[in-house]
């Protein structure tokens, strides 16, 4: 069968889930096609984040980010890549109900944005649910440590591990999304030791922010590490710094406007 569209050959849910303890996954977060096109010449897979509904749309928490607007975002992320795959987050409420809502939900984000996969937070809780959506053809990315969208619960955004007395919870939960079929698991805000010594017990890809290098890959949010926000969490390096460049253009902008320097039109297209 013949098709007018370019073929597309991106990376695959079980390329990725053999680099375990070989060459480092590259990923990063990406809402945009513009950004994305950018981030796939170097990411393994870009994540559509639900942290969009802190980073794009000012919210306080991820709790309150809708399945569509995640939708939407990953049919932007898809629309500008070729190579990455592409993963998109589910937002809290699709999932954690039921194995059957969570199925509904995420085949719902994988018909409309072709995105290759999908992630949810949580460890054991989320197993029967992790092995319901793999053993219907769903790929999931687990995410375990500080899960944002409990963090209601949890108390705030805190670094999990502190106290050595929890390591087995943590242990037992990336445990039960290995066996469950995830084919990796995001070890967020975890203290480094944890997330070392987790690496070496599952033989899934760990995927570190906030963790350890000793990771069998590493995410960040992009518009963090680009220094596009005034706070980033204290993890994070900062490889640029955008956010001063808009703001120097935006004011050269807005001076040239008002003193009349904007050039006019027959100096622009000269
Ligand atoms: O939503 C997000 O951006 C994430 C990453 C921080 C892993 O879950």
């Amino acid at each position: 069968m013949s098709t007018q569209t370019e073929t597309i050959r991106r990376i695959t849910v079980p390329q990725i889930a053999r680099r375990k303890g070989g060459t480092p996954i590259v990923s990063l977060t990406s809402y945009h096609a513009h950004t994305a096109a950018i981030v796939d010449k170097y990411a393994d897979f870009i994540l559509v984040g639900d942290s969009l509904g802190m980073v794009m749309h000012g919210m306080d928490s991820t709790v309150g980010v809708p399945l569509d607007l995640m939708i939407m975002h990953g049919q932007a992320v898809v629309r500008g890549t070729k190579k990455a795959l592409i993963v998109v987050d589910m937002p809290f409420g699709t999932y954690e109900e039921s194995p059957n809502m969570a199925f509904r939900n995420a085949a719902k984000i994988m018909k409309e944005t072709h995105c290759g996969a999908v992630k949810l937070e949580g460890g054991a809780r989320m197993a029967e649910t992790i092995r319901f959506l793999t053993e219907r053809g769903i790929p999931v990315m687990a995410h375990i440590g500080l899960t944002p969208q409990s963090s209601h619960v949890m108390g705030g955004f805190k670094t999990q591990g502190r106290d050595e007395d929890s390591w087995p919870l943590h242990e037992a939960d990336a445990k039960a999304v290995a066996e469950a079929g995830a084919f990796a698991v995001v070890l967020e805000g975890m203290v480094e030791p944890l997330a070392a010594k987790i690496t070496k017990q599952i033989d899934i890809p760990t995927i570190g922010i906030g963790a350890s290098a000793e990771c069998d890959g590493q995410i960040l949010v992009l518009e963090d590490m680009l220094g596009m926000n005034p706070w980033t969490p204290k993890f994070v390096k900062v490889y640029g710094s955008l956010g001063p460049m808009i703001e120097k253009a935006v004011s050269d902008y807005a001076t040239e406007v008002k003193d009349r320097s904007f050039p006019s039109e027959d100096e622009i297209y000269r």
